[in-house]
């Protein structure tokens, strides 16, 4: 493991540039990142932000879809993810907006808008790299424990400890958080040619133990990438702490 979180957020960062300039995009042959939310990946974003100030990364040629969305929030709310990410990484760095895929927690059809996400992404064939983060209980993107291992996008309703977890982002009160959120299935997360799990914290040591050492199993969904067959899992020192 790396030392710390900062560290974590470096070595991701430097790993998603190296991607990038390696496979030299254009226009007609972009990069496909996706991208998560969470307090885990700011770091990687603070260093994304640093090392295109430096020169040494453009994100003109590349195409995000993120993970997942709230359902109900208003676009602009200041805790829906589509705000997350245009106040921590899109504003900072040269992304075209026509290149930005987030879904719609607000769409009137929710079917439509999952089958909508899932049809952009097989448009440009596959998400070269997904990064991620893992969920207390090793949920990925919000496929709570039980989630379906070959499941697509689609709405998940949010466990009381996620919503629990999450409430710190909306004054620590458990009913300001939603109850529903639109999120990429595991099916869709597997697809992807590589995946990248950001774990830090002694919070998350359960489920790092879980994915690496336990069994695959749809209690801990981040269990699944023990058969993607190019899964990394980027950690700090205190998420070990279980294995
Ligand atoms: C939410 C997100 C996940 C994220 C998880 C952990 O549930 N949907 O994508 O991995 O929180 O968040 P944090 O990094 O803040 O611990």
């Amino acid at each position: 493991p790396l030392e710390s979180s900062k560290d974590v957020g470096l070595w991701s960062a430097r790993h998603i540039v190296n991607r990038i300039n390696a496979f030299k995009p254009t226009a007609d042959r972009p990069f496909v990142l996706g991208l998560p939310t969470g307090s885990t990946p700011l770091n990687t974003y603070v260093r994304l932000i640093e090392l295109h100030k430096a020169g040494e990364v453009s994100f003109k040629h590349v195409v995000t879809f993120n993970m997942d969305e709230y359902v109900g929030l208003e676009k602009h709310h200041p805790q829906s993810y589509h705000t997350f990410m245009h106040d921590n990484f899109f504003s900072h760095v040269d992304i075209q907006p026509e290149n930005i895929n987030l879904l719609n927690g607000n769409a009137s059809d929710i079917t439509a808008e999952c089958k909508r996400y899932e049809d952009k992404i097989k448009s440009y064939g596959k998400i070269h790299l997904f990064m991620g983060g893992v969920g207390n209980d090793g949920h990925i993107a919000f496929n709570e424990p039980a989630s379906s291992l070959s499941s697509r996008t689609r709405i998940k309703t949010l466990t009381e400890e996620t919503r629990l977890a999450n409430s710190r982002f909306f004054d620590n009160d458990i009913n300001q958080v939603p109850k529903f959120a639109l999120t990429i299935g595991v099916g869709t997360l597997m697809d992807a040619i590589e995946v990248m799990i950001l774990v830090t914290g002694h919070k998350k040591a359960q489920a790092l133990a879980a994915a690496v050492e336990g069994c695959v199993n749809h209690l801990w969904t981040v269990s699944a990438l023990q058969l993607h067959p190019k899964a990394i899992l980027v950690c700090d020192e205190p998420s070990t702490m279980e294995l």
